[in-house]
């Protein structure tokens, strides 16, 4: 990886900025030791899923609370998510949430609680992660895309492959990372077909990644499409699936439009 040294000075930033945060590694405990638990030279803690019952049955009500009916079962939780991988978690005293959340979850204030959460799957390809679930519950902080970068860099992935709906704020945090390379239509299909798309992300240049995450990428964008012209969108992902290279370049939504260059970027 290319120069991380810019990354790693802002996420000490996010830390000292946010107290009482901290990194942590959900799953199945054979999986610590092919980990980076010193991301950007951050301390990071892994939780053996088998012995953090407690954290993991929180994570499940998080999930279900912001993803409703399309939250993750228990069972997908346990053999697709901890079993063959690990969650990324940005800890926090339970204080740190809003009060309804901390009621939902039970919390007295000094609590641990989970802030945000990142779980990428490992695939078949070396390298390349598929994202699968963002929460965030500290919402102005930049903890989604941070809880995103750094679990991405305790997994070691150099490439994502991610899923995203053209009119989620997630999209903003998505491109934090850099700009999304537009793949196509899920495969197999998805709850919010028509709305949704795949994109990848290249992670291996550390210095990008770290220009990306403070808006200093600027790429002129050839297109800009309202997130609700579907047709439009469509016929974009139609381009994309013939092999045509298009960009969502950052901030990667604005004032309602998707931001796309056409080309190389
Ligand atoms: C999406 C989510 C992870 C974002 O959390 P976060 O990163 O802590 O949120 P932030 O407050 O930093 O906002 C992220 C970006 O979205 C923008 N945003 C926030 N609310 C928005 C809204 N209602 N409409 C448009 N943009 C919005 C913010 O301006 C910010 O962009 P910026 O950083 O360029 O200014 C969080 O809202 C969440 O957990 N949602 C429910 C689950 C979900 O939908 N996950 C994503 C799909 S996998």
């Amino acid at each position: 990886m290319r120069d991380t040294e810019a990354l790693a000075r802002q996420a000490e930033a996010f830390f000292s900025e946010h107290p009482g945060v901290s990194l942590m590694a959900l799953g199945a405990g054979e999986h610590a030791e092919s980990m980076d638990l010193s991301p950007l030279g951050l301390p990071a803690t892994y939780l053996p899923a088998e012995r953090n019952l407690e954290l993991a049955t929180q994570y499940l009500a998080l999930n279900q609370f912001a993803f409703g009916g399309i939250g993750v079962p228990r069972w997908v939780l346990s053999d697709l998510y901890l079993m063959p991988g690990a969650i990324g978690l940005l800890r926090c005293p339970a204080r740190m949430l809003k009060p309804e959340l901390r009621a939902h979850l039970g919390l007295a204030d000094e609590e641990p609680a989970i802030g945000a959460a990142y779980y990428a799957a490992p695939s078949m390809t070396p390298g390349l992660f598929i994202g699968v679930s963002l929460l965030s519950f500290l919402p102005g902080t930049g903890a989604g895309a941070w809880v995103k970068t750094l679990t991405l860099r305790m997994l070691r992935a150099t490439r994502l492959r991610g899923v995203a709906q053209w009119d989620n704020p997630s999209v903003r945090v998505h491109a934090r990372l850099g700009p999304l390379r537009l793949v196509g239509r899920v495969p197999g299909g998805h709850e919010y077909g028509e709305r949704t798309f795949v994109y990848e992300t290249d992670l291996s240049d550390g210095a990008r990644v770290a220009e990306a995450m403070e808006r200093r990428l600027s790429l002129e964008p050839t297109r800009r499409i309202a997130v609700t012209d579907l047709p439009a969108l469509s016929a974009l992902l139609d381009r994309a699936e013939a092999g045509e290279a298009l960009y969502l370049v950052p901030p990667g939504v604005q004032d309602g439009h998707v931001l796309v260059r056409e080309g190389a970027h």
